[in-house]
């Protein structure tokens, strides 16, 4: 499902002063994702689950800013996304029905901070980033 020029400026305008906010954002929705979806831990063995443990600020940050990169980079995701993808898919071989987990969880946690730009098109089309951002993960897997 490609982009429209009006997803993308939804998710421009969104991700901008989202951005700053990575040390929480991207954590609390790890944080859920291990909470409502334990099955996922098994990924990470060595990891603390204990909210705002240095292993999830540190991770959760990681992955927002990686989706940061995404959102500056919406015509060239595959390009920009290409080292994570063979990191998804070859090493770390996460099953691709828990990025969509995730993709739900990062949702929640933006329409919990910023309630009054997740409108509906805002809603649908950092939804349509998330999937393309999680197709690009797991294109690799066959
Ligand atoms: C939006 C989707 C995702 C993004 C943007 C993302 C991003 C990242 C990033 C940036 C890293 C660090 C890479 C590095 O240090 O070089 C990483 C590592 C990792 N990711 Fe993902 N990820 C996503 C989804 C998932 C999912 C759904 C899982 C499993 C439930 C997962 C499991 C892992 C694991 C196990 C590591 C290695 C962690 C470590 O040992 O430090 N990722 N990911």
């Amino acid at each position: 499902m490609a982009l429209s020029a009006d997803d993308k400026k939804h998710i421009k305008s969104f991700w901008q002063p989202a951005a700053a906010h990575s040390e929480k954002l991207g954590p609390e929705a790890l944080h859920r994702l291990f909470i409502s979806s334990p099955q996922t831990k098994t990924y990470f063995p060595k990891f603390d689950f204990h909210k705002d443990s240095p292993h999830i600020r540190a991770h959760g940050k990681k992955v927002f800013d990686a989706l940061t990169e995404a959102a500056n980079h919406l015509d060239n995701i595959p390009g920009c996304l290409s080292k994570l993808s063979d990191l998804h898919a070859y090493d770390l071989r996460v099953d691709p029905g828990n990025f969509a987990l995730l993709t739900h969880h990062l949702l929640v946690v933006f329409a919990i901070h910023f309630p009054e730009k997740f409108d509906t098109l805002t809603h649908q089309a950092l939804d349509k980033f998330l999937v393309a951002v999680s197709g690009v993960l797991t294109s690799k897997y066959r």
